[in-house]
């Protein structure tokens, strides 16, 4: 059996490491991975391959940035090449990005077998790019592999046959078990005893000038009480120099690899984020996350986790980070099948 993995941006990567180990434990499965490149910096993409163990792709597309259609499209064009080429039985997409929609895509029209690996999330908002993704590629998909008990329910409601559905539990979680005890390794590392960890990367929040200058001095609001430690994604990088927005008296830090990622998680006082695998790390490590969007794709960090959506509104995040700092932070439970074999159980479903 011949699985071709698609992956492209820095939250796939750390979900395409512990499905390819458990794959790498049968018998005759050969596997191919391709990179999209949709992101290319160093520490967007190879350190998250070092750090997690994958090989070097088999296959790198090179699409770079662009709008979504000319990423989706580049993608696309250069992907049909390549799955020609390697003839696979079964590709593998992951999550909510560009690569898995234009892969599925380009799959489906080809008649070639497509998996998704985390189906069934919806936020059910549709100016979230992610949301478009989500839904057309589960559509596309003949195999879904579904994180939680919500995303059975979403994808039955969109009429997706119960027999393509297979509830295996959390994949990122699988990285995130696994490399625990060496993120921890790196103790305190120099950073403050007590800090808010920051990340910003979302469209709606970052690419409005009035929107982000708003973050911002929520941000700046934060600090007088606590550091705040702010990795800014490119993306957000770019936004603030772009509007001259001054962000000195945050620590903000180029891109964290992911060990070290996990252990400034963990030793958080707070997360603020609006990053959607982020809010279920925060879940899975029991540090209080407040979510700066007002929805999320990820109900059960909500109902079960740790995890607190405060929107764009800078009172809700006043009010719930005091609330933490006098000890009175949310404690959440790890929902059902976040336990480090999600990756193991896909590998069942599609071998054994
Ligand atoms: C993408 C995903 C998003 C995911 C995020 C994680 C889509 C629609 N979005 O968003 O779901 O949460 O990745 O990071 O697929 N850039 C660099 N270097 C890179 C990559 C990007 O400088 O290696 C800059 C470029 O200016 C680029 C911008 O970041 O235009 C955005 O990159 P892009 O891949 O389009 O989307 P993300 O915001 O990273």
């Amino acid at each position: 059996m011949h699985i071709l993995h698609v992956v492209g941006a820095r939250p796939n990567f750390m979900k395409l490491a512990p499905v390819l180990r458990a794959l790498s434990t049968r018998n005759n499965v050969r596997q191919t991975i391709v990179h999209t490149g949709q992101h290319y910096d160093a520490n967007m993409s190879d350190v998250f391959f070092q750090q997690l163990g994958v090989p070097a792709p088999d296959v790198n597309l090179a699409v770079g940035s662009g709008s979504h259609a000319q990423q989706t499209a580049g993608i696309m064009t250069r992907f049909e090449a390549a799955v020609l080429d390697r003839k696979p039985g079964m590709v593998l997409v992951y999550g909510d990005v560009n690569s898995a929609v234009a892969a599925a895509l380009v799959c489906a029209k080809l008649q070639i077998k497509v998996g998704h690996v985390e189906a069934g999330l919806r936020s059910f908002d549709r100016t979230m790019p992610e949301e478009i993704n989500r839904l057309v590629t589960d559509q596309l998909a003949d195999v879904l592999f579904t994180p939680s008990e919500d995303g059975d329910l979403n994808l039955a409601r969109e009429g997706i046959a119960k027999e393509k559905i297979h509830l295996v539990g959390n994949v990122m979680i699988d990285s995130l078990v696994r490399l625990l005890p060496e993120a921890l390794k790196h103790g305190r590392n120099g950073f403050p005893e007590s800090y808010a960890l920051v990340t910003l990367h979302r469209p709606s929040n970052v690419d409005d000038g009035g929107t982000l200058s708003e973050i911002l001095q929520s941000l700046l609001e934060v600090s007088k009480n606590l550091a705040v430690l702010f990795p800014a994604h490119p993306r957000t990088r770019q936004r603030l120099e772009a509007f001259g927005m001054d962000a000195r008296q945050l620590r903000v830090l180029d891109p964290v690899p992911y060990v070290e990622f996990i252990n400034l998680q963990r030793n958080a006082t707070v997360v603020i984020t609006d990053s959607g695998g982020i809010q279920e790390e925060t879940t899975y490590l029991g540090v209080p996350c407040l979510t700066l969007r007002d929805n999320t794709e990820r109900p059960v960090t909500v109902s079960q986790g740790t995890n607190i959506l405060v929107g764009k509104d800078p009172e809700k995040l006043r009010i719930e980070l005091e609330s933490i700092l006098q000890g009175n932070a949310k404690r959440g439970t790890i929902p059902p099948l976040w336990d480090g074999y999600a990756a193991e159980r896909i590998a069942r479903v599609l071998v054994d």
